[in-house]
């Protein structure tokens, strides 16, 4: 504690050397070596994405408002980029870690990120955008803690419990990118992953002996906060802890209505925060369990992940079969019917003190609309790709944000069609037109027979509507205009629609993509483009000095000292950081 203070109170101190003052607000500071390992989650050895020796990734933390700055190091044979998923990177596209906005770090270079975590609180995470390296790790959570004048509403938790569940292969990331590339379907995951971890072994049949499972200790009588997420590639997961209720309280940065769910579905990129409260006997341990949604479930059984959740006075190991999943074969709205079931608290206090619900977002007009469709996977050019509204993204070789700065003229249009294309889909650099200041209503229509996640970086947005069947103007008139939840991803079930308002305040180019790590990967996005028409630079942080050039522009960037790269252990950065502390500390002292 007293070393992460020392740190912090040295780190401001070199970013005041390097000249990046930020409004005064504090800075957390972490370092990530982003390197492969082996590991065995499912009991098979395969190569996985670890950061700083460890998958999943550490958790960050900071409080609303500080400075985050991140120095990457990539250690792996491709670039990289890590995108901080949900973290809404106020007036500054350049920090996004998307292959539309920035340039890729190359193998043995790193960058480092810098960001203000302006006006946010909640639970999000962060993953390696490119190449389909998610499937292979690179992800971890990341939680913004409230200022300490802005109560959360609920008691003080015991704990901070950080959960990533996902589905997940053995075959590493480049063999699934193959099977992709060859117009392949990925099929069945191999198992579920919690925590980086394969299942307890409920079942000696299902499970294999000498699996590694994770635990979550904690003491009988309190009250945790657990922070789950689903870093997976493609499968909706029902997370469950056997015997106990799970008191739903915040999504992705906002504070939720507080309401008990035996389970939740969490679909691909999405959040929760559940308070649990160690009520039950501690005669046994409890299962905890994340398995997969809308599928044969007699075929699926292997895609279960199980962790243990351990009272300390526990007498036993858990027991018995896994607690249920939804039992909703027949009835398709139950899920639908739980997802409208999460609403926004709107006299809690988020980021601010006003209460969530002043921003009325039910009383403004909206000022664009647009009509997504996505579709199962069609044959352009003899390639199998994925669309929305007929379009398959291509991304550009120079990102859309770094054109626009130096005016580099073809690289995207600006036309992306406010309803689907009917005619045959194509491929294309095409951009959504961002209305600066603009309230724009997007209806995600899923033609698929699939559920996706729609996520859009730079923004919360508000989920107003789903339903089955196709939208219509008067679905409208079902909108929930008061308490619909703010959130960064909102699933869009099968044969479904789902409508969300977003206030375009946020200038920059911001991605809008499915998370489904497949269906992203085959094109399914688009990026929306916010200019501020007036000529300031109040609405946009300028181009960091250190941001990388590629594609058109790759003349203007300069080669990179790579020597901490070729070194063989982390020692020699720790060195190179004393001889920093060392140099700061004299500096300070000769002032
Ligand atoms: C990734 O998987 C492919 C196909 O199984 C294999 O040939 C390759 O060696 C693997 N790469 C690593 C680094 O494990
Ligand atoms: C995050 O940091 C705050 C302040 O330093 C600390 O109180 C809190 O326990 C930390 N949370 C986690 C989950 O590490
Ligand atoms: C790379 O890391 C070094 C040492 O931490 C740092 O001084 C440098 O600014 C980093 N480079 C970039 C481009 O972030
Ligand atoms: C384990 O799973 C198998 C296959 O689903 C099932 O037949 C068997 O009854 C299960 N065993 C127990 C002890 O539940
Ligand atoms: C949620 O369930 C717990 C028991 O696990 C109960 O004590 C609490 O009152 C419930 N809260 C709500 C808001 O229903
Ligand atoms: C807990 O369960 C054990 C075994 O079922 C039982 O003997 C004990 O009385 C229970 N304790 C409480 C406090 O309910
Ligand atoms: C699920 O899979 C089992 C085993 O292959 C099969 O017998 C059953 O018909 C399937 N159920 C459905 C609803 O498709
Ligand atoms: C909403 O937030 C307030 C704090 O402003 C809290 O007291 C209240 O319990 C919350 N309501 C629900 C239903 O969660
Ligand atoms: C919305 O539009 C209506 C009709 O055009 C207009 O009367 C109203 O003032 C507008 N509301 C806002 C908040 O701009
Ligand atoms: C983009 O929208 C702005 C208004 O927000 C408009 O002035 C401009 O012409 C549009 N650009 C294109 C290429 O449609
Ligand atoms: C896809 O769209 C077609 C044409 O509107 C419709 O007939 C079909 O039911 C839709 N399928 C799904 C899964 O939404
Ligand atoms: C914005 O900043 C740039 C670089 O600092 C400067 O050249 C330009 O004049 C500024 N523009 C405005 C409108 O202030």
């Amino acid at each position: 504690m007293a070393l992460g203070k020392f740190l912090g109170l040295f780190l401001i101190h070199i970013a005041l050397l390097l000249g990046l003052c930020f409004a005064g607000d504090p800075f957390v500071f972490y370092d990530f070596e982003v390197s492969y390992f082996t590991a065995s989650p499912l009991g098979v050895p395969q190569q996985v994405i670890a950061i700083n020796n460890k998958f999943p990734g550490p958790t960050l933390n900071a409080t609303t408002n500080n400075n985050v700055v991140v120095n990457v190091r990539n250690k792996l044979d491709e670039s990289l980029l890590i995108h901080w998923s949900g973290i809404q990177q106020r007036r500054s596209s350049w920090q996004d870690g998307l292959p539309g906005t920035n340039c890729p770090i190359p193998p043995k270079w790193n960058w480092t990120y810098q960001f203000q975590v302006k006006d946010q609180i909640g639970s999000f995470f962060y993953f390696p955008s490119l190449h389909f390296q998610r499937a292979a790790g690179g992800f971890g959570g990341f939680i913004i803690n409230n200022r300490d004048i802005i109560p959360i509403p609920f008691d003080t938790p015991e704990g901070d419990i950080t959960i990533m569940i996902g589905d997940w292969y053995t075959r590493n990331h480049t063999a699934l990118r193959k099977v992709l590339d060859a117009g392949k379907d990925l099929g069945m995951p191999d198992g579920v992953l919690i925590n980086g971890k394969g299942p307890y072994r409920y079942n000696d049949t299902l499970v294999p002996d000498g699996i590694d499972y994770e635990t979550i200790n904690v003491h009988p009588g309190r009250t945790y906060r657990l922070r789950v997420h689903n870093v997976g590639i493609s499968t909706s997961l029902n997370f469950r802890i056997q015997s106990h209720n799970l008191l739903l309280a915040e999504t992705e940065g906002s504070y939720t209505v507080q309401q008990n769910y035996t389970s939740l579905d969490i679909h691909v990129g999405q959040s929760y925060s559940f308070l649990l409260t160690t009520d039950q006997n501690a005669s046994t341990d409890y299962y905890i369990v994340a398995s997969a949604r809308f599928v044969n479930e007699s075929l699926w059984k292997r895609v279960t992940g199980v962790a243990i959740l351990r009272y300390s006075n526990s007498k036993g190991k858990a027991a018995g079969p896994l607690p249920d999943p939804p039992q909703d074969e027949y009835d398709k709205t139950f899920s639908m019917n739980q997802a409208r079931s999460i609403r926004w608290n709107v006299s809690a206090s988020g980021a601010r003190p006003n209460p969530q619900g002043s921003f009325r977002y039910g009383s403004i007009n909206v000022t664009d609309i647009y009509v997504l469709q996505n579709k199962p996977p069609v044959t352009i050019d003899g390639k199998r790709r994925t669309t929305l509204s007929g379009i398959s993204f291509v991304n550009p070789t120079t990102p859309v944000r770094l054109a626009d700065q130096f005016k580099v003229k073809g690289v995207y249009k600006l036309d992306f069609p406010k309803i689907p294309l009917t005619g045959s889909p194509k491929m294309e650099t095409s951009v959504i037109n961002g209305t600066y200041r603009g309230f724009m209503e997007v209806i995600l229509q899923n033609n698929d027979t699939k559920v996706q996640s729609y996520h859009m970086s730079g923004y919360a947005f508000f989920v107003v509507g789903m339903d089955y069947g196709e939208w219509s103007e008067n679905s409208r008139g079902t909108y929930n205009k008061w308490d619909g939840i703010a959130r960064t991803t909102t699933q869009v079930y099968p044969g479904a629609w789902t409508a969300i308002l977003i206030s375009l305040d946020n200038v920059g180019v911001w991605n809008l993509r499915t998370e489904n790590l497949d269906s992203w990967y085959l094109g399914q996005e688009t990026y929306v483009r916010v200019v501020n028409p007036e000529a300031t630079n109040k609405t946009e942080l300028p181009m960091p000095d250190n941001a990388l050039y590629c594609g058109a522009l790759s003349k203007l960037q300069k080669p990179q000292d790579i020597s901490w790269a070729t070194s063989i252990t982390g020692g020699r950065s720790k060195l190179f950081f004393t001889v920093l502390m060392i140099a700061s500390a004299l500096l300070f002292l000769s002032r």
